[in-house]
Protein backbone atom coordinates (compact mmCIF):
# COMPACT_ATOMS: atom_id res chain seq x y z
CA UNK A 1 0.00 0.00 0.00
CA UNK A 2 1.87 3.39 -1.41
CA UNK A 3 1.85 5.70 1.98
CA UNK A 4 1.25 9.11 2.49
CA UNK A 5 3.64 12.12 3.01
CA UNK A 6 3.10 15.61 4.04
CA UNK A 7 5.93 17.72 3.61
CA UNK A 8 5.39 21.35 5.43
CA UNK A 9 7.02 23.90 3.05
CA UNK A 10 7.75 24.16 -1.18
CA UNK A 11 11.19 22.16 -1.07
CA UNK A 12 13.77 21.63 -3.66
CA UNK A 13 12.65 19.17 -6.80
CA UNK A 14 15.88 17.04 -6.00
CA UNK A 15 14.18 16.55 -2.23
CA UNK A 16 10.54 16.11 -3.75
CA UNK A 17 12.09 13.07 -6.29
CA UNK A 18 13.51 11.06 -3.07
CA UNK A 19 9.89 11.30 -1.89
CA UNK A 20 7.43 11.25 -4.78
CA UNK A 21 9.36 8.52 -6.34
CA UNK A 22 8.07 5.99 -3.85
CA UNK A 23 5.15 7.87 -2.03
CA UNK A 24 2.13 10.28 -2.26
CA UNK A 25 2.99 13.00 -1.57
CA UNK A 26 1.27 15.99 -0.39
CA UNK A 27 3.33 18.96 0.17
CA UNK A 28 2.95 23.01 1.31
CA UNK A 29 3.59 24.58 -2.35
CA UNK A 30 4.96 28.04 -0.28
CA UNK A 31 7.88 29.72 0.90
CA UNK A 32 5.59 30.58 3.71
CA UNK A 33 4.49 28.49 7.19
CA UNK A 34 1.37 26.10 6.38
CA UNK A 35 -1.34 27.48 8.43
CA UNK A 36 -1.89 25.64 11.56
CA UNK A 37 -5.53 24.40 11.13
CA UNK A 38 -4.04 23.33 7.15
CA UNK A 39 -1.96 21.08 8.59
CA UNK A 40 -3.89 19.90 11.39
CA UNK A 41 -6.28 18.96 7.94
CA UNK A 42 -3.60 17.50 5.85
CA UNK A 43 -1.65 15.63 8.12
CA UNK A 44 -4.80 12.99 9.22
CA UNK A 45 -3.72 9.65 8.35
CA UNK A 46 -0.19 10.56 6.74
CA UNK A 47 2.78 7.81 7.41
CA UNK A 48 5.35 10.55 7.51
CA UNK A 49 5.90 14.54 8.07
CA UNK A 50 8.69 16.30 6.24
CA UNK A 51 9.18 19.77 8.45
CA UNK A 52 11.03 22.57 9.13
CA UNK A 53 12.45 24.13 12.36
CA UNK A 54 9.18 26.83 12.25
CA UNK A 55 6.68 24.22 11.90
CA UNK A 56 5.56 22.75 15.92
CA UNK A 57 5.11 19.69 16.01
CA UNK A 58 3.64 19.40 19.05
CA UNK A 59 1.26 16.82 20.76
CA UNK A 60 -2.03 18.19 18.79
CA UNK A 61 -0.11 17.77 15.38
CA UNK A 62 1.23 13.99 16.34
CA UNK A 63 -2.13 13.09 17.53
CA UNK A 64 -3.90 14.50 14.72
CA UNK A 65 -1.62 12.63 12.28
CA UNK A 66 -3.03 9.57 14.18
CA UNK A 67 -1.66 5.81 14.33
CA UNK A 68 0.12 5.16 11.01
CA UNK A 69 2.44 8.23 11.34
CA UNK A 70 5.46 6.76 11.83
CA UNK A 71 8.46 9.30 11.16
CA UNK A 72 9.00 13.07 11.42
CA UNK A 73 11.91 14.31 9.24
CA UNK A 74 13.05 17.73 10.29
CA UNK A 75 14.96 19.92 7.90
CA UNK A 76 17.33 21.03 10.75
CA UNK A 77 19.70 20.06 13.00
CA UNK A 78 17.60 21.49 15.83
CA UNK A 79 14.96 19.89 16.80
CA UNK A 80 13.52 21.30 19.68
CA UNK A 81 10.42 22.38 17.47
CA UNK A 82 9.09 18.48 17.63
CA UNK A 83 7.67 16.97 21.01
CA UNK A 84 10.21 13.76 21.37
CA UNK A 85 8.13 12.68 24.27
CA UNK A 86 5.09 12.25 22.30
CA UNK A 87 7.27 10.41 19.81
CA UNK A 88 8.38 7.73 22.21
CA UNK A 89 5.40 7.08 23.44
CA UNK A 90 4.17 6.30 20.11
CA UNK A 91 7.21 4.54 18.68
CA UNK A 92 7.79 7.57 16.36
CA UNK A 93 11.19 8.07 14.56
CA UNK A 94 12.76 11.23 14.48
CA UNK A 95 15.60 12.76 11.71
CA UNK A 96 17.49 15.78 11.60
CA UNK A 97 20.41 17.30 9.56
CA UNK A 98 23.30 17.23 11.91
CA UNK A 99 27.01 18.02 10.39
CA UNK A 100 25.97 19.32 6.51
CA UNK A 101 25.30 22.32 8.06
CA UNK A 102 28.40 22.98 10.73
CA UNK A 103 30.12 24.20 8.65
CA UNK A 104 27.95 27.30 7.22
CA UNK A 105 26.42 28.17 10.62
CA UNK A 106 30.07 28.05 12.16
CA UNK A 107 31.38 31.01 8.85
CA UNK A 108 28.07 32.55 9.94
CA UNK A 109 28.95 33.09 14.00
CA UNK A 110 32.23 34.32 13.06
CA UNK A 111 31.35 36.55 10.62
CA UNK A 112 28.09 37.91 13.20
CA UNK A 113 31.17 37.85 15.85
CA UNK A 114 32.92 39.99 14.18
CA UNK A 115 30.32 41.80 13.23
CA UNK A 116 29.63 42.94 16.49
CA UNK A 117 32.47 43.22 18.19
CA UNK A 118 34.48 45.78 15.21
CA UNK A 119 30.42 47.29 14.91
CA UNK A 120 30.68 47.24 11.60
CA UNK A 121 26.52 47.85 11.13
CA UNK A 122 26.91 50.63 12.94
CA UNK A 123 29.73 51.89 11.02
CA UNK A 124 27.87 50.95 7.77
CA UNK A 125 24.59 53.06 9.25
CA UNK A 126 26.81 56.38 9.72
CA UNK A 127 28.30 56.10 6.75
CA UNK A 128 24.88 55.99 5.31
CA UNK A 129 23.68 58.72 7.53
CA UNK A 130 26.37 60.95 6.93
CA UNK A 131 27.47 60.13 10.89
CA UNK A 132 31.03 59.70 8.91
CA UNK A 133 33.27 63.16 10.03
CA UNK A 134 36.43 63.20 9.67
CA UNK A 135 39.12 60.80 10.79
CA UNK A 136 38.93 60.32 14.91
CA UNK A 137 41.56 58.63 16.58
CA UNK A 138 38.67 57.40 19.30
CA UNK A 139 35.57 56.81 17.53
CA UNK A 140 33.96 53.74 16.60
CA UNK A 141 36.72 51.54 18.43
CA UNK A 142 35.56 47.74 19.54
CA UNK A 143 36.93 44.67 20.86
CA UNK A 144 39.81 42.64 19.05
CA UNK A 145 40.13 38.75 18.87
CA UNK A 146 44.20 38.77 19.57
CA UNK A 147 44.85 37.68 22.63
CA UNK A 148 41.13 37.53 23.77
CA UNK A 149 39.41 34.64 25.53
CA UNK A 150 36.51 32.86 24.21
CA UNK A 151 34.05 30.80 25.86
CA UNK A 152 31.96 28.49 24.06
CA UNK A 153 28.75 27.38 25.34
CA UNK A 154 27.89 23.79 24.40
CA UNK A 155 31.14 22.55 22.61
CA UNK A 156 29.66 20.33 19.77
CA UNK A 157 30.50 20.08 15.94
CA UNK A 158 29.52 23.81 15.38
CA UNK A 159 31.29 24.78 18.37
CA UNK A 160 34.14 22.85 17.75
CA UNK A 161 34.05 24.39 13.89
CA UNK A 162 33.79 28.18 15.18
CA UNK A 163 36.77 27.70 17.79
CA UNK A 164 38.80 26.00 14.62
CA UNK A 165 37.94 29.39 12.67
CA UNK A 166 39.28 31.49 15.29
CA UNK A 167 42.05 30.38 16.78
CA UNK A 168 44.14 31.87 13.54
CA UNK A 169 42.78 35.23 14.40
CA UNK A 170 45.00 34.93 17.57
CA UNK A 171 42.29 34.08 20.36
CA UNK A 172 44.94 32.98 23.65
CA UNK A 173 42.50 30.85 25.34
CA UNK A 174 39.40 28.88 24.45
CA UNK A 175 37.05 28.16 27.77
CA UNK A 176 33.94 25.36 27.43
CA UNK A 177 31.58 24.39 30.01
CA UNK A 178 30.18 20.76 28.16
CA UNK A 179 30.91 19.25 25.47
CA UNK A 180 28.48 17.02 22.94
CA UNK A 181 30.81 14.05 21.71
CA UNK A 182 31.83 14.70 17.90
CA UNK A 183 34.03 13.11 15.89
CA UNK A 184 33.98 15.27 13.14
CA UNK A 185 36.01 18.40 13.97
CA UNK A 186 39.47 18.11 15.59
CA UNK A 187 40.04 19.26 19.32
CA UNK A 188 41.65 22.42 19.65
CA UNK A 189 42.61 23.01 23.21
CA UNK A 190 39.91 24.06 25.46
CA UNK A 191 39.62 24.24 28.98
CA UNK A 192 36.95 23.16 30.45
CA UNK A 193 35.30 25.08 33.48
CA UNK A 194 32.28 26.15 35.17
CA UNK A 195 29.67 27.99 33.32
CA UNK A 196 30.26 30.56 35.92
CA UNK A 197 34.05 31.20 35.68
CA UNK A 198 33.29 30.92 31.27
CA UNK A 199 30.95 33.94 32.54
CA UNK A 200 33.70 35.36 34.34
CA UNK A 201 36.82 35.33 32.25
CA UNK A 202 35.19 35.06 28.24
CA UNK A 203 35.73 38.29 26.25
CA UNK A 204 33.78 36.44 24.02
CA UNK A 205 30.62 34.30 25.17
CA UNK A 206 29.31 32.12 22.10
CA UNK A 207 26.21 30.12 22.58
CA UNK A 208 26.41 27.09 20.52
CA UNK A 209 23.89 24.39 22.94
CA UNK A 210 20.73 22.66 22.28
CA UNK A 211 17.66 24.28 23.73
CA UNK A 212 16.16 22.06 26.23
CA UNK A 213 15.51 22.55 30.00
CA UNK A 214 18.88 22.86 30.90
CA UNK A 215 19.41 25.75 28.62
CA UNK A 216 16.43 27.54 28.24
CA UNK A 217 17.10 31.57 29.43
CA UNK A 218 20.09 30.21 30.86
CA UNK A 219 21.58 33.73 30.05
CA UNK A 220 19.03 35.82 32.31
CA UNK A 221 20.24 38.67 34.53
CA UNK A 222 22.10 36.31 36.93
CA UNK A 223 24.58 35.13 33.83
CA UNK A 224 25.03 39.17 32.28
CA UNK A 225 26.09 40.21 36.07
CA UNK A 226 29.05 37.92 36.02
CA UNK A 227 30.08 38.61 32.37
CA UNK A 228 32.92 41.53 32.03
CA UNK A 229 31.42 45.00 30.85
CA UNK A 230 33.45 44.61 27.76
CA UNK A 231 32.28 41.34 27.05
CA UNK A 232 30.34 40.16 23.68
CA UNK A 233 27.39 37.73 23.74
CA UNK A 234 27.25 35.86 20.19
CA UNK A 235 24.09 33.18 20.07
CA UNK A 236 23.35 31.25 16.80
CA UNK A 237 22.09 28.45 18.61
CA UNK A 238 18.29 29.37 19.64
CA UNK A 239 16.85 32.42 20.81
CA UNK A 240 15.13 30.75 24.08
CA UNK A 241 18.69 30.39 25.67
CA UNK A 242 18.64 33.90 25.96
CA UNK A 243 16.14 35.84 28.18
CA UNK A 244 15.69 38.89 26.04
CA UNK A 245 14.17 41.35 28.72
CA UNK A 246 17.20 40.66 30.82
CA UNK A 247 19.82 41.24 27.48
CA UNK A 248 17.89 44.14 26.70
CA UNK A 249 18.89 46.12 30.30
CA UNK A 250 22.32 44.84 30.10
CA UNK A 251 23.11 45.79 26.74
CA UNK A 252 21.27 49.35 27.44
CA UNK A 253 23.10 49.90 31.30
CA UNK A 254 26.33 48.64 29.91
CA UNK A 255 26.53 45.40 32.08
CA UNK A 256 28.18 43.68 28.81
CA UNK A 257 29.31 45.78 25.51
CA UNK A 258 27.26 44.41 22.65
CA UNK A 259 25.54 41.23 21.35
CA UNK A 260 25.23 39.13 17.75
CA UNK A 261 22.02 37.12 17.64
CA UNK A 262 20.80 35.02 14.70
CA UNK A 263 17.69 33.61 16.73
CA UNK A 264 15.83 35.59 18.79
CA UNK A 265 12.22 35.14 20.37
CA UNK A 266 9.87 34.93 18.57
CA UNK A 267 11.13 34.96 14.94
CA UNK A 268 10.96 37.22 13.31
CA UNK A 269 11.48 39.39 16.08
CA UNK A 270 8.81 42.31 15.98
CA UNK A 271 10.46 45.33 14.25
CA UNK A 272 9.39 47.63 17.17
CA UNK A 273 10.82 44.92 19.38
CA UNK A 274 12.74 47.07 21.94
CA UNK A 275 16.50 45.13 21.26
CA UNK A 276 16.14 46.76 18.11
CA UNK A 277 16.74 50.30 18.81
CA UNK A 278 20.07 49.35 20.45
CA UNK A 279 23.11 50.44 18.40
CA UNK A 280 25.37 47.73 20.40
CA UNK A 281 23.09 44.56 19.37
CA UNK A 282 23.67 42.96 15.67
CA UNK A 283 20.46 41.04 14.89
CA UNK A 284 20.47 38.25 11.77
CA UNK A 285 17.04 36.30 10.87
CA UNK A 286 18.61 32.82 11.76
CA UNK A 287 20.65 32.73 8.77
CA UNK A 288 23.26 30.42 10.10
CA UNK A 289 23.10 27.72 7.67
CA UNK A 290 22.05 30.01 4.61
CA UNK A 291 24.06 29.05 2.29
CA UNK A 292 22.60 27.34 -1.13
CA UNK A 293 24.18 24.37 -1.37
CA UNK A 294 24.14 23.66 3.07
CA UNK A 295 20.29 24.46 2.43
CA UNK A 296 20.13 21.76 -0.74
CA UNK A 297 22.50 18.70 1.06
CA UNK A 298 19.78 19.61 4.14
CA UNK A 299 17.14 18.91 2.06
CA UNK A 300 18.14 16.10 0.52
CA UNK A 301 19.19 14.18 3.96
CA UNK A 302 15.68 15.20 5.31
CA UNK A 303 14.16 13.27 2.49
CA UNK A 304 16.39 10.05 2.82
CA UNK A 305 16.04 10.24 6.78
CA UNK A 306 12.18 10.23 5.98
CA UNK A 307 12.57 7.47 3.55
CA UNK A 308 14.44 5.16 5.94
CA UNK A 309 12.27 5.95 8.33
CA UNK A 310 9.12 5.00 6.41
CA UNK A 311 11.17 2.05 5.42
CA UNK A 312 12.18 0.78 9.09
CA UNK A 313 15.63 0.98 8.02
CA UNK A 314 18.40 2.99 10.18
CA UNK A 315 18.27 6.60 9.21
CA UNK A 316 21.19 8.51 7.97
CA UNK A 317 20.73 10.52 11.17
CA UNK A 318 18.32 9.66 14.09
CA UNK A 319 17.56 11.85 17.08
CA UNK A 320 18.27 9.20 19.90
CA UNK A 321 14.99 9.86 21.94
C1 LIG B 1 18.97 24.32 12.43
O1 LIG B 1 19.04 23.59 11.43
O2 LIG B 1 18.48 23.94 13.49
C2 LIG B 1 19.53 25.69 12.31
O3 LIG B 1 19.08 26.51 13.32
C3 LIG B 1 19.24 26.25 10.94
O4 LIG B 1 20.08 27.32 10.73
Amino acid sequence: MARNIYVTRRISQKGLDILKNRYNVSMWDSDEPVPRDELLKKIVGCDGIYCVLSDKIDAKVIEAAGSTLKTISTMSVGYDHIDLSMCKQRNITVGYTPDVLTDATAELTVALLLAASRRIVEGVNEVKSGGWGTWKPYWMCGLGLSGSTVGIVGLGRIGLAVANRLKPFGVKRFLYNNRTPSQHAPLIAAELVSFEQLLEESDFVVVSCALNSDTKEMFNSKAFEKMKSSAILINTSRGGVVQQDDLYKALKTGEIKAAGLDVTTPEPLPTDHQLLSLRNCVILPHIGSATDDTRETMTILAAENLVAGIEGAPMPHQVKI
